[in-house]
């Protein structure tokens, strides 16, 4: 085949400590199952580069990443010196909505070895996707301020859903749910109190519930589906959300399997019009940065994620193994009890890759 254009950003923070360990298990699979990578590194899209440019990204930042198979991205923020909406939306929320990455898929899983945070929860037990909205819905820059430092001092803040962004939302989950073998949807809402877009939001579900008879499909408001992600995350197999809801529950639901450290995260364009993006769920964790003690799975299998997309399952099953055995009998990082640090960790990763 012709090398995958590969797009490499690493961004801020501890996304630089982890995205060499993603490459490192990248190229350990790619070497493994011949696969030709061709890697674009990209040091734009970081707070760095705002302080000495002003500006987040160069004005032709669309134009080199539109030719690429996929973007392998670490983390963006550092909120000391860069505030989080300038920098967010000057880069990662951009690439999402330009390239139309409407769906934001976030694998949950509890892994041998990993000590669950919930009491009597075995591996294999918990083990469902949230499927996110990533385009539309909370995340607007619509609306504005009023009579700014004024005791009339006005704040509104627009979302935004469409009948075509929310129903291909819940197409993707309810196919995926469909293709599982529980073949069970979790529609997350708020329609008691967000009493016009959340009511149209389920009439959207219920109406596509009509063409999938063979998915059980469970409209849950958001705030008792917080507290059954923690009661009872077995129940779950596929979840569909909106922007907001969907990024909420994609923190509480690795941190229910132990540490955000291993949620991974495939930003899809599934038409693949342009290319998908690929990365933790975490941040730039400031408070860890600089010592080496990132835990680099959910790098690892982000990089993973990449592969399956571009159509090399082998090579992503062969990753998550390898991530498998590690966290049951490897060295590992401290937010998973251990002490080793992201480099140990990656490099007994990519050696099982290797084979
Ligand atoms: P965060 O995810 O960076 O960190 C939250 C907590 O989890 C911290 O205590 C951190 O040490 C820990 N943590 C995160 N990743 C870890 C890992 N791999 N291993 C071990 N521990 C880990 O969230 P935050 O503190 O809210 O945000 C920090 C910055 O990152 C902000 O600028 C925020 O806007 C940005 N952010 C970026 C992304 C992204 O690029 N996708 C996602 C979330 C937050
Ligand atoms: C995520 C992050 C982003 C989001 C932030 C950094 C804008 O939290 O990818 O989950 O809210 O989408
Ligand atoms: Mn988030």
């Amino acid at each position: 085949h012709k090398p995958f254009k590969i797009a490499v950003i690493p961004g801020d923070g501890i996304g630089r400590e982890v995205m060499p360990e993603g490459l490192r298990a990248l190229q350990a699979a790619a070497a493994r199952f011949d696969i030709a990578l061709e890697l674009t590194h990209i040091d734009w899209a970081s707070c760095d580069y705002y302080l000495a440019h002003g500006q987040m990204m160069p004005a032709d930042w669309k134009a080199q990443l539109q030719g690429m198979d996929a973007i392998l991205f670490g983390a963006v923020g550092w909120p000391a010196t860069v505030p989080d909406h300038i920098s967010l939306w000057g880069s990662l929320l951009k690439f999402r909505r330009e390239f139309d990455q409407y769906i934001n898929l976030r694998p949950v899983r509890l892994f041998e070895g990993v000590p669950c945070p919930l009491a009597g929860r075995q591996p294999g037990e918990i083990d469902f996707f949230v499927v996110r909205e990533n385009t539309e819905g909370e995340y607007t820059n619509l609306g504005g301020r009023l009579f700014e430092g004024t005791e009339r001092e006005l704040v509104v803040q627009e979302s935004v859903f469409t009948r075509h962004g929310t129903e291909r939302v819940l197409r993707y989950a309810f196919e995926l749910a469909r293709a599982r073998a529980r073949k069970q949807l979790t529609v997350a809402t708020k329609s008691n109190g967000i009493a016009i877009s959340m009511p149209w939001w389920d009439e959207r579900a219920a109406e596509m519930a009509q063409a999938y008879p063979e998915v059980a499909v469970d409209k849950q408001h958001i705030d008792i589906l917080c507290a059954r992600f923690v009661l009872q995350p077995q129940r779950f197999d596929v979840v569909v959300a909106s922007n907001l809801f969907g990024d909420i529950l994609s923190d509480l639901g690795p941190a229910c399997t132990g540490t955000i450290g291993l949620a991974p995260s495939a930003n899809l364009n599934p038409e693949r019009s342009y290319p998908s993006l690929f990365e933790p769920v975490h941040g730039s964790a400031p408070d860890i940065y600089g010592k080496n003690i990132a835990n680099p799975v959910a790098m690892i299998w982000s990089a993973a994620l990449l592969l399956d997309f571009l159509g090399c399952r082998p090579a992503h099953d062969a990753m998550l193994a390898a991530i498998e055995q590690v966290l049951a009998h490897g060295p590992r990082t401290p937010d998973l009890g251990g002490s080793a640090s992201t480099t140990e960790m990656g490099c007994a990763i990519a050696e099982l890759i290797a084979g």
